[in-house]
């Protein structure tokens, strides 16, 4: 029985979500832009220095994501992420290439910090400074709105006495998983309401294949790579840029139009910034640190929105992790854990269809791409009641809709809505029918009205609350007085199935291990 109101709920997820202790658990992996099976970038070697290997996919397949500092007074730039450091040549006596100090990795639910520290170019005892790449993927239980943003969000901090230079650059394997694909990119800049001016990178597939998968990455969508006004700008030629920036700490606010495959003369699309440390305020004394700071966001758009609405079945989730259980007895292991999976398990989802008749698509991330696999449901369970109950209706949806349209046979639930990801229109049992559950244009919600409810009981409300401040929060449900209801009429619209598959359970126990799977005819059976 669901029965949980909005406040219980936030309670709960508010002290998963923002413990506050330092992370101790030293994952092999970090999740730094992780949102859905689509967009989902890791530090894959996060018990290393990060500018030891580049980010990767939840795949393993390597994204171009690189991160260099510079120190102008001294012509020496600092790798701090990805391998950039491959394009430089220090020799050429231009600029140095050394190595920060690298202060580690915290992490929560939501946030993955990598702390550096870059020597003073004074040398000595002068102190150095500070640098934080801040990775946020945020976990938002009290807004389904905010949490089905397809977005990630970089700070750098920066905290010191000297004047510092920051460049990242991403290419376009976040766009296509064939290093072969040719891909177009412009600069957008853009005036927003808040009189704030933007900078935005946009990367594509020249030639999109909607709902079409090369090594488990879309080949449709488009990167857009945001930043503010006051960063300088480069498309071009990896090495180029690099070097470029290191010798001159700057970037020429230039956009290379020769468009090309992703790894030929390799484009990235950089943005740099200054940051001005050693300025003295009016009223600081002598020897003052300057903090400062720059927000990113990465967003992968796949559109037309009405596609992303009615045919999106992702899930991404590895069945089992072994740490889970080798750690579980440490408690502050087990909140990292849990601090971890948060991301991980959001991210094997994607959010789809309206507001009215939510769902909430899932790849089997890290196996086989399976769609909505029952048995990785089962597992990742456990987050949504404590996050929001809501989702978890919002995920057995698509299979409830397409048990209920009678077009699978057997007794007990199916596998899996589909053998890949993103196209639902497989079955275990290889009865190839039409999933309209994926791709349609509508659903076939028939069924659903037959059972004389047609008001999705977790439907979110036309217009999304605004509490303290917060806009687009979710409506509140659930609670003593409506939950019994809103469960009841949410189960009498499937209550069919639940009963024939707890009667399948009560009669194949009986009879043993051995008979569990077997397959037997609905027919047989009534
Ligand atoms: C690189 O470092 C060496 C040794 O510290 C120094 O002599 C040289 O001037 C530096 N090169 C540049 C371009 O700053
Ligand atoms: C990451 O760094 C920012 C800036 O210092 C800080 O506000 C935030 O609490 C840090 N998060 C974690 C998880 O350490
Ligand atoms: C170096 O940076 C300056 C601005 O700081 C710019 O005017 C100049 O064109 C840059 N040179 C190169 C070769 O990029
Ligand atoms: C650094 O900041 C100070 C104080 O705001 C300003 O006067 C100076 O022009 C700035 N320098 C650069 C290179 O931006
Ligand atoms: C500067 O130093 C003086 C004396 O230590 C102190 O009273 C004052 O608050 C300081 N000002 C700032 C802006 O830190
Ligand atoms: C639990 O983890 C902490 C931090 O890593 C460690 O100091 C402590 O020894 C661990 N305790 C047990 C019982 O393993
Ligand atoms: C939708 O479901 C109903 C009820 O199961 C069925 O009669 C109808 O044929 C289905 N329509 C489509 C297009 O699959």
């Amino acid at each position: 029985m669901m029965r949980s109101s909005t406040t219980a709920f936030t309670a709960v997820a508010a002290s998963l979500l923002t413990f506050a202790s330092a992370s101790t658990l030293t994952s092999p992996v970090l999740p730094l832009i992780v949102r859905n099976p689509y967009l989902s970038t890791w530090l894959a070697n996060a018990r290393e220095e990060p500018w030891t290997a580049w980010p990767m996919l939840y795949t393993g397949q390597s994204v171009g994501l690189a991160v260099l500092a510079s120190v102008p007074s001294t012509s020496t730039v600092y790798p701090l992420l990805g391998r950039p450091q491959d394009s430089l040549d220090g020799s050429a006596s231009q600029y140095n290439v050394s190595f920060p100090e690298y202060l580690g990795a915290q992490y929560d639910a939501s946030t993955t910090n990598l702390s550096y520290s870059i020597p003073s170019p004074s040398g000595g005892g002068s102190e150095s400074a500070e640098l934080i790449l801040s990775f946020l993927s945020p976990i938002s239980p009290t807004s389904t709105m905010r949490q089905s943003i397809p977005a990630g969000y970089l700070t750098w901090y920066a905290k010191g006495s000297f004047d510092l230079d920051i460049y990242i650059d991403v290419n376009g394997q976040w766009v296509s998983g064939n290093r072969g694909s040719e891909i177009e990119w412009s600069l957008a800049e853009t005036d927003h309401a808040d009189a704030k001016h933007l900078k935005t990178w946009r990367v594509k597939r020249r030639e999109e294949q909607l709902f079409t998968e090369w090594a488990d990455q879309a080949e449709w969508g488009t990167l857009h790579f945001t930043a503010p006004a006051d960063v300088s700008h480069e498309a071009g030629t990896s090495g180029l840029l690099r070097q470029r920036f290191s010798r001159n700490s700057t970037l020429q606010n230039a956009v290379d139009s020769e468009l090309r495959g992703i790894m030929e003369e390799e484009p990235v699309f950089a943005f740099s910034k200054h940051f001005n440390l050693s300025s003295r305020r009016d009223d600081a004394n002598t020897s003052s640190v300057n903090e400062a700071s720059v927000l990113f966001t990465l967003a992968h758009i796949q559109d037309p929105v009405v596609q992303f609405a009615s045919a999106r079945g992702l899930t991404w989730m590895p069945s089992d992790s072994p740490t889970t259980t080798s750690t579980s007895k440490n408690s502050t292991n087990y909140l990292d854990i849990a601090a971890l999976s948060a991301r991980q398990v959001l991210g094997a989802t994607s959010f789809s269809d309206t507001p009215q008749n939510p769902i909430l698509f899932l790849k089997e991330i890290s196996s086989n791409g399976n769609s909505q696999t029952v048995d990785v449901i089962f597992p990742a369970f456990p987050f949504f009641p404590y996050t929001n109950p809501r989702w978890l209706a919002y995920l057995l949806e698509p299979l409830l809709e397409h048990m209920l349209s009678g077009q699978y046979p057997n007794l007990y639930t199916m596998h899996d809505l589909g053998t890949h990801f993103p196209k639902m229109t497989d079955h275990v049992d290889g009865n190839d029918e039409y999933m309209p559950v994926a791709m349609g244009e509508q659903k076939n919600v028939t069924a659903l009205e037959a059972e004389g409810d047609d008001i999705n009981p977790f439907a979110l409300p036309q217009d999304l609350e605004t509490k303290e401040g917060i806009t687009a929060l979710d409506n509140a449900f659930g609670g003593p007085a409506a939950g019994p209801h809103q469960a009841r009429r949410w189960l009498a619209r499937s209550y069919t199935l639940w009963k024939q598959w707890t009667s399948y359970l009560v009669t194949y126990s009986r009879h043993g291990i051995s008979s569990r799977k077997a397959p037997i005819n609905l027919a047989d059976c009534v």
